[in-house]
């Protein structure tokens, strides 16, 4: 995947309180083209390797627990240092010190139930989309 791309994932939280419209409208008007999406439930098998990288730290199990707790909408996006750029969007990972107007800001319950991932690298964004989608599954 090239390097104006990230990865995202709308979490379980911001999908069961209806956030899903908002988020992706917040994420299309700051100029993030989505180049593949899906509508998707995560295995806690799957959640687990997902995560694999927090596996040493004591919040994993309930971190694979609520993602794989109900559905999710993945999506490759697309926009010029897209890593950086959409981190930014989202703010940081507790809501109480994520800047206002961003979208875990908005719409993150707590620390853990955030409402949303963001890749926090180039080599990571490629591997998360490889994770999610095969190529057929990506539209430039
Ligand atoms: P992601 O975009 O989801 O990767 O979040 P992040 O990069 O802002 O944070 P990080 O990668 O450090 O943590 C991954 C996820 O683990 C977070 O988004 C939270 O959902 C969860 N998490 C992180 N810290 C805690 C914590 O202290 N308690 C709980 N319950 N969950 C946490
Ligand atoms: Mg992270």
């Amino acid at each position: 995947m090239a390097t104006n791309r990230t990865f995202t994932m709308i979490k379980p939280d911001a999908v069961s309180s209806g956030y899903i419209g908002a988020i992706l409208s917040q994420i299309n008007e700051a100029g993030f083209k989505i180049v593949a999406m899906k509508y998707t439930k995560l295995s806690a098998e799957k959640a687990g390797e997902f995560y694999a990288v927090h596996k040493a730290r004591p919040f994993y199990g309930e971190l694979v627990e609520f993602m794989s707790s109900g559905p999710i909408v993945a999506a490759i996006l697309e926009k010029e240092n897209a890593v950086e750029e959409f981190r930014k969007l989202i703010g940081s990972t507790n809501p109480a010190d994520a800047a206002p107007g961003t979208i875990r800001a908005k719409y993150a319950r707590n620390i853990g139930e955030n409402a949303i991932h963001g890749s926090d690298s180039d080599e990571n964004a490629t591997i998360e989309g490889a994770f999610h989608f095969a190529g057929t599954e990506i539209f430039e």
